[in-house]
């Protein structure tokens, strides 16, 4: 039986004391320990949003971490940084760093690599256009993401990682996919991965993101293949995100 993971992506949003109400909110409502739960917060904010959850189940996880250990790259953070401050989690390959900020194929795999050289669990997400999705591409291009990464990190690799389908037309749009356009394509990943490693396969976590809501997420949860969300908007409100957890 899988472990199930909730993941909330809070992008470039809150405040300082925004961001702590909403993490010692998030704390507060946590109950019995039904499955893994984590957030992704602004790189600026992980100092004291680690200090916060440092005793509790809520890991800590960041949106992005650069692709080389260190060095003269301007304006990136590196995973044995983000380690300083407790990150278990990496979000690798969001498609808004794929689309708005030029990651990859190439680069997201090598972000995987970096976050696993410091024992960070890289969240790795793929997802097609809307385009891609209408011309019958949905498949290819996630096979394109997945073998980017299993080329460089090897199929071993996944034993210690997340893999998030995110559809890039659900996200921050109201869109969800249905229950059953996701499992779908969580049970492809999954066939795809047990082609090359059943052990691997079977166990690992893949989770839905796109616009995954309290009121559709016990929906998406129940499918065989979905194995938890990631969060984006709804993260941002404990009460919503908490309800989504606990739709587990
Ligand atoms: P959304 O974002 O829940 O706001 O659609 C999900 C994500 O981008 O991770």
């Amino acid at each position: 039986m899988r472990r199930s993971l909730v993941v909330g992506n809070w992008k470039m949003n809150g405040t300082l004391e925004s961001a702590e109400l909403l993490a010692k909110g998030i704390v507060a409502g946590l109950g019995s320990d039904i499955a893994d739960i984590a957030i992704c917060v602004p790189y600026v904010y992980l100092p004291n949003i680690s200090a916060l959850v440092k005793d509790s189940p809520l890991a800590l996880g960041s949106q992005n971490v650069a692709d080389k250990p260190l060095g003269a790259f301007t304006g990136e953070i590196s995973a044995a940084m983000l380690k300083e401050f407790n990150c278990q989690y990496a979000l690798v390959g969001h498609s808004e760093r794929r689309s708005y900020y030029g990651d990859t194929n190439e680069s997201v795999a090598a972000r995987f690599c970096q976050a696993q050289e410091q024992n960070i669990i890289p969240v790795l997400c793929v997802g097609e256009t809307l385009e891609q999705r209408e011309q019958d591409q949905t498949f290819a291009v996630i096979n394109e993401q997945l073998d980017a990464v299993i080329n460089v990190a090897g199929i071993a690799a996944f034993n210690t990682a997340v893999i998030a389908y995110e559809p890039v037309w659900a996200i921050g749009t109201g869109k969800t996919a249905s229950d059953e356009q996701a499992q779908e394509v969580h049970h492809y990943i999954r066939q795809y991965l047990a082609a090359k490693d059943q052990t691997i396969a079977d166990k690992i976590q893949i989770l839905y993101g796109g616009s995954a809501k309290p009121d559709n997420a016990k929906g998406l949860f129940a499918m065989p293949d979905i194995d938890g969300g990631l969060i984006g908007g709804a993260s941002l409100d404990a009460e919503s995100f908490l309800k989504i957890f606990h739709s587990i």
